[in-house]
């Protein structure tokens, strides 16, 4: 059984609302010339941010899923990442937006991104909602960040603690409450 665990609140759902509006805007304003953005949501944990981004994003989009997974239902980065689920479309010659819940190491989408950047699209661009700079392993960069936050264990809005809590309306931390450890007395 899991250890018993609390959440609490560190982003609320009204901050990242008003945090998507800003950030829809700007990549309404990069991929201004663009015929149609093919904005490409990392699967599972950006099922969340992708569904309500691309509604404020104003410009001809087409979704599409990629699934990737690194963590499992463990607590630590395999660092081994693996496509579990390819795109349905081509993104050679298209400007394509990926999107993803959180950088942490950051192999999960340093991997991703050289895996599509080798299909030739004209632009990739990344957005993430939250990165833990302080945890960086690979080389990766987003393009734009909803949040940098510290190192803490995060859930909610589509992130998982062993493929609980992703139905959370804000980001929450994970606060342990273990009798037997003493940390909480
Ligand atoms: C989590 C998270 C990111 C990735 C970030 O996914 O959603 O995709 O880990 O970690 P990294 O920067 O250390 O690679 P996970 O592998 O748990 O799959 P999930 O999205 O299905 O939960
Ligand atoms: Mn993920
Ligand atoms: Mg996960």
């Amino acid at each position: 059984a899991p250890k018993p665990y609390v959440i609490d609140q560190m982003i609320s759902a009204k901050a990242i609302a008003a945090r998507i509006e800003e950030l829809a805007r700007i990549i309404g304003a990069e991929f201004a010339d663009t015929d149609k953005l093919v904005v490409v949501g990392l699967l599972r944990g950006s099922f969340v941010f992708i569904a309500d981004l691309v509604r404020e994003i104003d410009l001809p989009i087409e979704v599409d899923f990629i699934e990737a997974s690194s963590y499992g239902d463990a607590m630590e980065s395999s660092r081994e990442v693996r496509i579990l689920k390819d795109l349905r479309g081509k993104i050679e010659g298209r400007d394509v937006l990926l999107v993803e819940d959180i950088v942490d190491t950051g192999h999960t989408l340093h991997y991703v991104t050289r895996i599509l950047n080798e299909r030739k699209p004209r632009r990739l661009r990344t957005i993430a909602l939250l990165d833990k700079p302080s945890r960086r392993e690979a080389d990766f960069a987003a393009d734009w960040i909803g949040f940098s936050i510290p190192d803490e264990f995060v859930v909610g809005y589509g992130i998982d603690f062993a493929q609980r809590n992703r139905n959370l309306p804000y980001i929450g931390k994970v606060r342990f409450t273990d009798q037997t450890s003493g940390e909480d007395a």
